[in-house]
């Protein structure tokens, strides 16, 4: 089988590097025909950057790397340097900046030329960051949406608590709108939202592991995962942190490791309380009809070997 064509737009972050470094390994099932970068954890100055340093540590210089919107679509940009730290990947020793271009066309560009330049059902997109830049091309060029196969997206939770707001998820409640949009637009969607992502974490066994192959690329991610989970066993109760982006190319790779259901999701917009909410009809209590596969379970061991696996390969 030929390798299955995606676009990752994202938000560089920790967790959107090692989605991105699995991804680049695997070229025997993902063709990664672009990464977009979108404002999110840290300005699009940053996340655009970090995209092209992540892609470079991976020798993957063929891989062109788009900016996208630097801001959402209604609300002031909230970034999460708390998290992630003032470069977004703070704890690698990457160089810190890259010997990549920059694309010169737009991200939003981008993902309109691929997917019109597609056939009908072809392209995936991996949006890992907040959904402004899937939005907007949704918008400026609604025939998009029957050469994409699927937008298979970590943000939101379904039936759990959030982790900007104690009702939204941080990719959701930056552009709450956009993702309304992407909700709506009749694409085939599968979310991996913290539902899910809180049951793969990176305990100390599995970091050592990481680290354990040996690798200038096993070294910077185990550099950055330490970073990136200092806080969480704190904040969370559990022994490191949730590797969230990952999650959306672990499917991808081995949809085996996940179980979900399809149901009706739709995104708060308007109330100050719960703006961001991905509220999902988990037990049919509307007659909508399923937009998204909603994934809340995962086979964690398996997941971190094939993290290992893939981390292994560069
Ligand atoms: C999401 O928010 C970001 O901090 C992470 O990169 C991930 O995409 C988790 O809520
Ligand atoms: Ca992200």
């Amino acid at each position: 089988m030929s390798p299955r064509p995606i676009i990752i737009d994202c938000d560089p972050g920790q967790d959107d590097a090692v989605a991105l470094l699995m991804a680049l390994a695997s070229p025997e099932a993902l063709k990664v025909l672009g990464v977009t970068c979108v404002a999110g954890n840290v300005p699009l100055e940053r996340t655009q950057r970090n995209a092209r340093r992540v892609c470079e540590l991976a020798g993957r210089h063929d891989v062109p790397v788009f900016a996208g919107c630097p801001r959402p679509l209604l609300l002031p940009l909230g970034t999460a340097e708390a998290v992630h730290g003032q470069t977004g990947l703070d704890g690698s020793d990457l160089p810190e900046q890259s010997t990549m271009p920059l694309q010169d066309r737009h991200a939003v560009d981008f993902i309109i030329d691929t997917c019109l330049s597609a056939g009908e059902n072809e392209v995936t997109l991996c949006p890992l960051g907040p959904l402004t830049n899937i939005a907007v091309a949704i918008v400026k060029a609604p025939q998009i949406v029957e050469n994409i196969r699927e937008i298979v997206f970590m943000g939101g939770a379904a039936l759990g608590p959030g982790n900007r707001t104690p009702a939204a998820e941080f990719n959701i409640a930056t552009d709450p709108h956009a993702a309304q949009i992407v909700m709506e637009a009749g694409a085939p969607l599968v979310m991996f939202g913290l539902d899910v992502t809180h049951t793969v974490i990176t305990t100390p066994l599995r970091l050592e592991a990481i680290r354990n192959i040996g690798t200038r690329v096993s070294e910077a991610v185990g550099g950055m995962l330490s970073y990136y989970d200092r806080h969480d066993p704190e904040r969370y109760g559990e022994p490191g942190a949730p590797l969230h982006d990952p999650c959306v190319i672990a499917w991808l790779l081995q949809p085996d490791l996940f179980r979900g259901k399809a149901v009706h999701v739709a995104v708060e917009t308007n109330s100050p309380l719960t703006l961001g909410r991905t509220v999902a009809d988990w037990w049919g209590v509307t007659n909508n009809p399923p937009n998204a596969t909603v994934m809340d379970r995962a086979d964690s061991d398996g997941f971190y070997a094939l993290v290992i696996d893939r981390l292994s390969r560069l």
